[in-house]
């Protein structure tokens, strides 16, 4: 079993009887989904799903988990999902994916928001290996980009997968991934992306995380604020 593998049975462990859980999105979560749906045969557990994509609502489909869906959620119990990176005070990159409002909304609804990641993820300081992902709507990119690059930041549109268009997120988005200087701050950052019109939602999730379980070596790490 690999460290994503583990640490995402790790996880289920958690989840009770009854429980609204919240999917996520990404190969960790996928093993995430997959011991869930386990546990509901193996364990006779009665719950119910919320997911975070269209990729995700997929695997659950599969491997038969009762679905609501996210238009009908109020709250939930709990939302597990991977990370791109996580500081030592867990804030979180996210969104390599396509669905980072989803996501964000997902973690805000949950009681517990557990994230599981192996060791590679954890950086010192948000966008150490990353850009930062930033949904913007078509009409609004190029104000948006010039906003942004008045904060200091640099990049430029996701190219789709085959170079030849630009990524559009499942709500019809554009993503400027941007590099921003080091001396902001992951706080500094959030609040003026934040602060940013015309951005629909962005890629850091500071003060969300309840609770990080990192699997090392066959270890698994909880780590909290
Ligand atoms: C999805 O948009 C991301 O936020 C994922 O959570 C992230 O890319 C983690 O992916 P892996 O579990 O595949 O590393």
């Amino acid at each position: 079993m690999n460290d994503k593998e583990l640490v995402a049975h790790y996880a289920a462990q958690q989840v009770l009887d009854g429980m609204l859980v919240g999917l996520g999105t990404g190969s960790t979560a996928n093993y995430f989904i997959a011991e869930l749906a386990r546990r509901v045969k193996d364990d006779a557990l009665n719950i119910q799903v919320a997911s975070s994509s269209v990729i995700s609502t997929l695997k659950a489909q599969e491997q038969g988990l009762s679905i609501v869906s996210i238009e009908h959620l109020e709250r939930l119990d709990l939302y597990v999902d991977g990370a791109d990176e996580i500081t030592p005070d867990l804030v979180l990159l996210k969104g390599r994916g396509s669905d980072l409002v989803r996501e964000k909304l997902m973690a805000r609804a949950a009681e517990r928001f557990l994230v599981i990641a192996d060791q590679s993820k954890l950086v010192s300081r948000i966008g150490e290996k990353f850009s930062i992902p930033i949904e913007v709507p078509p009409f609004a990119w190029r104000l948006v980009k010039r906003s942004l690059e008045a904060l200091g930041g640099h990049g430029d549109l996701r190219p789709n997968a085959n170079k030849d268009g630009f990524w559009i997120t499942s709500h019809g988005s554009l993503v400027l991934d941007m590099t921003f200087p080091e001396s902001m701050g992951n706080e500094r950052l959030n609040e003026a992306l934040n602060s940013t019109p015309g951005v629909v939602e962005h890629g850091i999730f500071h003060g969300l995380a309840s609770v990080v379980y990192v699997a090392d070596n066959g270890q698994v790490v909880e780590k909290r604020r």
